[in-house]
């Protein structure tokens, strides 16, 4: 998978224009707010995901221009051959077309551009609450299976509606039959979810563990398991399995979701535990292994990835370099070598270590080709 070219028409700060990109590196240099991160997500954005910034549809639209559609459009190569992707912001939405068909939805796009993104907000992977690791795992699975994140869109309102239910009952107590329709519903959705998490897990663990190791020169082991109040094993279940553990575990919640009308087991509640040498990430990491924690979980995600679309997806790094000491810098750019690479960096002492690729400057939202300096 490879970029060819990119272009950007009212968007965000950028200028209008583009970029050819090199198929091996490409580095975006610029100080800080010149429209760095906002190129990276760019190229994010056909993936068919979101802003990995959260951001709104209209907040992709240049605030100096907002009446104006805001529209990107990405040549890339996939499958042997060259492809179209555009998207506009029009209304405060986004619509899609793919090789110039119309998609009903943006979403639409995923599967067809494919991209693994480390950004510094990422380190809310080690650091932060359960979401974020849910949200990572349910991301990378989306990326794989493009039904996905459809199927996490039923499990959320099917949630939801039970849970409007749960609230009604202490009212109407007829309404407990409905309970077990909406159960089995939960379950059905919310045991494919599980079965596609921990199998999910099990491949990134044998993936990222060996990077984590060359990272850290062999000194510490990365551990990565799917954690969940459901099962004490949670590796080796079948999807059957995984309806039947859940099923059980909601019944016996019942009485308590009840009371608190909301639904207290399930894969909205699991977790991806994070351990180095045996001990909690999040508790007794220090900051450089937090950090090593994170790139070998998104350098992982690109292996397993690229088993599974039998491709190389395209690695956007924001702003990474910076971070690293000389030797991690290293085994960084070694790992990358085959893929197409996007990173940016404030320090054009970054660039010293770029071999062969292209280096472009970010200035003001004005995007330039430079020379290797
Ligand atoms: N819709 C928009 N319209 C106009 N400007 C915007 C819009 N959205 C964001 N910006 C501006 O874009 C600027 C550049 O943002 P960006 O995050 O890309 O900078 P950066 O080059 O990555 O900086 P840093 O090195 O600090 O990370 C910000 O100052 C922000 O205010
Ligand atoms: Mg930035």
């Amino acid at each position: 998978m490879k970029v060819l070219s990119v272009s950007f028409e009212n968007y965000r700060n950028l200028h209008d224009g583009g970029l050819q990109a090199d198929e091996t590196t490409n580095i975006i240099c610029g100080l800080n707010a010149q429209g760095k991160t906002n190129l990276l997500e760019c190229l994010w954005l056909f993936t068919g995901n979101r802003s990995f910034r959260g951001a709104k549809d209209q907040e992709l639209v240049s605030m100096g221009n907002p009446d104006r559609d805001c529209v990107l459009t990405l040549s890339f190569e996939s499958g042997g051959r060259e492809q179209q992707s555009s998207l506009r912001v029009t209304g405060g939405r986004r619509k899609a077309e793919k090789n110039g068909v119309m998609l009903k939805s943006a979403g639409e796009l995923t599967g067809a551009f494919c991209a693994v993104l480390f950004s510094p907000d990422h380190l809310s992977l080690v650091k932060d609450g359960p979401s974020f690791r849910r949200g990572f795992l349910d991301t990378a699975l989306g990326q794989i299976r493009p039904t996905y994140g459809k199927l996490m869109a039923q499990y959320s309102r099917t949630l939801q509606q039970r849970g409007a239910l749960l609230k009604d009952i202490p009212h109407h107590n007829d309404l407990r039959d409905l309970l077990d329709v909406w159960d089995e519903r939960v379950v059905r959705l919310g045991g494919r979810i599980l079965f596609e998490r921990a199998r999910y897990t099990a491949a990134l663990q044998k993936q990222a563990s060996p990077i984590y190791e060359g990272i850290s020169s062999g000194k510490e082991t990365l551990g990565i398991s799917y954690k969940t109040a459901l099962c004490d094993h949670p590796q080796s279940l079948t999807q059957v399995q995984w309806e039947q553990c859940f099923y059980e575990k909601l019944r016996q919640a019942q009485g308590e979701d009840i009371q608190t009308g909301n639904t207290s087991v399930g894969p909205h509640r699991d977790d991806l535990e994070l351990t180095i040498n045996g001990l909690s990430a999040r508790s007794f990491g220090s900051q450089g292994q937090q950090r090593s924690v994170v790139l070998a979980l998104k350098l992982g995600e690109a292996n397993v990835l690229a088993q599974s679309i039998g491709e190389e997806p395209v690695i956007l790094l924001d702003d990474v370099l910076s971070e690293l000491d000389a030797s991690r810098q290293e085994y960084l750019l070694n790992h990358l070598k085959g893929r197409q690479v996007f990173f940016t960096c404030c320090d054009p002492a970054g660039i010293q270590l770029l071999r062969k690729g292209k280096v472009f400057f970010m200035e003001d939202g004005c995007l330039k080709e430079g020379e290797e300096s």
